[in-house]
């Protein structure tokens, strides 16, 4: 293969870039009708009541902890293996994250380990779907309701997945969604929050807007907010990305069908999708034996053309938080941090052809006999 084979790349289309050109031409770069549109988009798409276009996963986060009004002296629970945004928000309202370990067959929080770790002061859970993977929402509500707990959907990875035939991010009281190029679809940076109440909205669109509210008919500021808008053209860039949404995964699923029959060792643990859910698959996740160094797998693909990289962090182990609380990973989290040792995220997208897949599966199988 001469052609390198990227890790990820969005697929853009000629029509995507001329709707970009009519916001360019319009001279409505912000919150226009693009906007307007997607979010309409992802309330028919999800079944939610109400979505918010923001300018990134993270922001759309951060607003759904302010709004449920976490701050510090809470505690909010997250799996320990996710990509690091998922607890930086928790530490940017002064709340503490408290981390549960994951299943390391499906890579979501493992929901047996939950309520060992619920204590007065926790306010919330933030479970994510991850690898575009729904995790086991139904058993994360049963808990939440019994210890009263707001739950902020982490989605970033899994638009388009669906958990017993509903959308993931439409059972919590906000689901979040990312629009980062490494995601299903993408407008380089950006973010959709979606929820099922009002109220809460409300307070979003107010928050991500310097606060701006108008009250008879005059614009006043009642909140100190932010500027966590996203620009029309974002927006333009996306809203028929939307429309290819589920041929891609049903593409991405073929390409994964291949890769399960090509990639065959005692060495590799191939992902498992549970039956409540079908994968989107945002990324194709592997772990692989601890007798093989993951690092110098990656360098190997590399030379062979192959883009592949760790796929999440064990949050915990990062040097921000293991300087604060000094947590014994090893103990506390040993799947998550096997997870983030011996993971290998493969290319899958709809611009990697079959016969790329074949060679990648073929390259690994010749690496890792
Ligand atoms: C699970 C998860 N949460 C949150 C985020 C943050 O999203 P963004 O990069 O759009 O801020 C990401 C992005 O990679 C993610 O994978």
């Amino acid at each position: 293969m001469n052609q390198f084979i990227p890790l990820a790349k969005p697929n853009i289309l000629e029509k995507d870039i001329a709707l970009v050109i009519d916001v360019l031409r319009s001279g409505m770069l912000v919150q226009g009708k693009y906007v307007d549109e997607l979010e309409k988009s992802f309330v028919h798409n999800t079944g939610a009541s109400y979505a918010s276009a923001l300018s990134n996963g993270t922001a759309t986060l951060h607003l759904a902890l302010i709004a449920l009004g976490i701050k510090a002296g809470d505690e909010v629970i997250v799996p320990a293996f996710s990509y690091i945004a998922t607890a930086n928000v928790v530490e940017l309202v002064g709340a503490k994250p408290v981390f549960v370990d994951i299943d390391l067959a499906t890579f979501n929080i493992d929901v047996t380990k939950i309520e060992a770790v619920i204590s007065s002061k926790t306010k919330a859970i933030i479970p994510v779907h991850e690898f575009g993977l729904a995790c086991d929402i139904e058993a994360v509500m049963v808990i939440a309701k019994k210890h009263n707990l707001f739950v902020i959907e982490d989605s970033a990875c899994a638009l388009g997945a669906l958990y017993k035939n509903k959308h993931v991010g439409s059972f919590g009281n906000f689901g979040s969604f990312s629009l980062h190029p490494r995601k299903a679809i993408s407008c380089g940076e950006g973010g959709m929050l979606i929820t099922n109440n009002l109220d809460l909205d409300k307070k979003i669109k107010i928050l991500r807007n310097h606060g701006t509210e108008i009250i008879d008919g005059k614009m006043d500021f009642t909140e100190f907010g932010f500027n966590y808008r996203m620009t029309d053209f974002q927006a333009a860039l996306v809203v028929s990305q939307l429309d290819r949404l589920q041929n891609s995964i049903n593409y991405k699923n073929e390409l994964a069908d291949i890769y399960f029959s090509e990639i065959k060792s005692d060495k590799i643990q191939l992902p498992f999708v549970p039956n409540y859910t079908s994968h989107t698959w945002q990324t194709f996740h592997v772990v692989l034996d601890e007798s093989v160094n993951r690092d110098e797998i990656i360098i190997k693909l590399k030379e062979n053309n192959i883009g592949a990289n760790y796929g999440a962090q064990c949050m915990p182990y990062m040097k921000s938080f293991k300087e604060k609380y000094k947590y014994n990973c090893e103990t506390l989290f040993p799947n998550a941090l096997k997870a983030y040792k011996q993971g290998l995220a493969l290319p899958i997208y709809d611009l990697v052809n079959k016969e790329q897949i074949n060679y990648i599966s073929k390259t690994i199988k010749n690496l890792i006999p």
